[in-house]
């Protein structure tokens, strides 16, 4: 139907500079919901993105965090994200909330897509909480292009849930807000499974809390591949790796082979052997360090790559993903 890697906004892991960009704006937006909006220190044109992208942020205190972009693509001027503050986090988007203010600087990455918009008649979207915020370029994408979208958003509470207002005074026909504390859990069966099912075409796209996009994909296994786009802010449960022992990695630029032992990542035994890869969430969801592969299966282990992508094994995120056979051959 499409090529997912022609949607794709990097292919490899190369070192890439950081910007500085300044707080121009900063608005509570929901509970524990805060929106930046960043720009350019000098007033330049900052990098051009597409909906579904998202940057990191490098913090001052050495974390890096990935937030999606949610304003307009066509505003060149100023990125926008929206921060939920995670109380049981491991300190990025509280510091985010409590030291970002206006005026403040902080450096970034990107833009990069790994939930890229793929053109369609239709499509579903699925929010939970924070998950609304790469799905909101999306719908402004999907209705420019004359697309036919529905979205169902799930949160704890309306005071919870960034965006209500301005997405039902836009889209009242097309959207549905179902509080749980109000709702209960979505009723993805009608949504998904109800009278007629997806029809011919549509696509669903779902971002939110992991328990959630499990139960989409669970009710999405009878579509064909790449109808159903996800995207995880934390990584399911790992399961077995294909391939329990040592695995050769090869650098094709140079020949050289070096072993991967069952204790150690891939982007380890590279960084140790002075190969330079860029690399935030090091568990498999942000796609910083993909790596073209030339050789070799993979034992996909990200929350990235699409079903296609894994089957035409020609990326690999080296942070989590291994071999499933001897050697692999990568492009670095
Ligand atoms: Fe995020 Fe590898 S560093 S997927």
């Amino acid at each position: 139907m499409y090529s997912d890697l022609q949607n794709r906004s990097t292919a490899a892991a190369r070192p890439e500079r950081d910007l500085e960009v300044v707080v121009a704006d900063r608005q509570v937006v929901a509970d524990g919901v805060v929106l930046l909006d960043l720009q350019d220190p000098d007033g330049e044109v900052l990098p051009a993105w597409e909906a579904g992208a998202h940057i990191d942020l490098v913090l001052p205190n050495g974390l890096v965090r990935q937030y999606s972009l949610c304003g307009e693509p066509q505003d060149r001027q100023s990125w926008r994200v929206a921060v939920l503050r995670e109380s049981d986090g491991r300190g990025g988007s509280k510091f985010i909330h409590d030291e970002l203010r206006v005026g403040g600087t902080v450096r970034v990455r990107g833009p990069r897509n790994h939930f890229p918009l793929v053109p369609a008649q239709r499509y579903v979207f699925i929010a939970g909480g924070i998950g609304i915020t790469p799905l909101i370029p999306m719908m402004t994408a999907a209705s420019s292009g004359g697309a036919d979208w529905q979205l169902i958003y799930g949160g704890r509470s309306l005071t919870s849930m960034a965006f209500v207002e301005q997405l039902v005074a836009e889209h009242a026909d097309s959207v549905a807000v179902r509080p749980q504390d109000t709702f209960g859990l979505l009723n993805l069966d009608a949504l998904l499974g109800g009278p007629g099912g997806l029809s011919d075409g549509t696509l669903v796209y779902c971002c939110g809390p992991g328990p959630l996009i499990d139960a989409v994909e669970q009710r999405c296994t009878g579509l064909p591949t790449g109808l159903l786009r996800v995207e995880r802010f934390a990584p399911a449960d790992a399961s077995e790796p294909v391939l329990h022992g040592s695995f050769e990695v090869q650098i094709a630029s140079t020949g050289e082979a070096l072993t991967v032992s069952p204790e150690e990542s891939v982007l380890e035994v590279l960084r140790c052997n002075g190969i330079d890869i860029d690399a935030s969430c090091e568990e498999g969801t942000c796609g910083t360090c993909e790596t073209r592969v030339l050789d070799g299966q993979i034992d996909h282990r990200d929350f990235v790559l699409t079903a296609a992508e894994r089957e035409q094994n020609a990326l690999m995120m080296v942070c989590v993903s291994r071999a499933a056979c001897p050697r692999v051959v990568l492009d670095l």
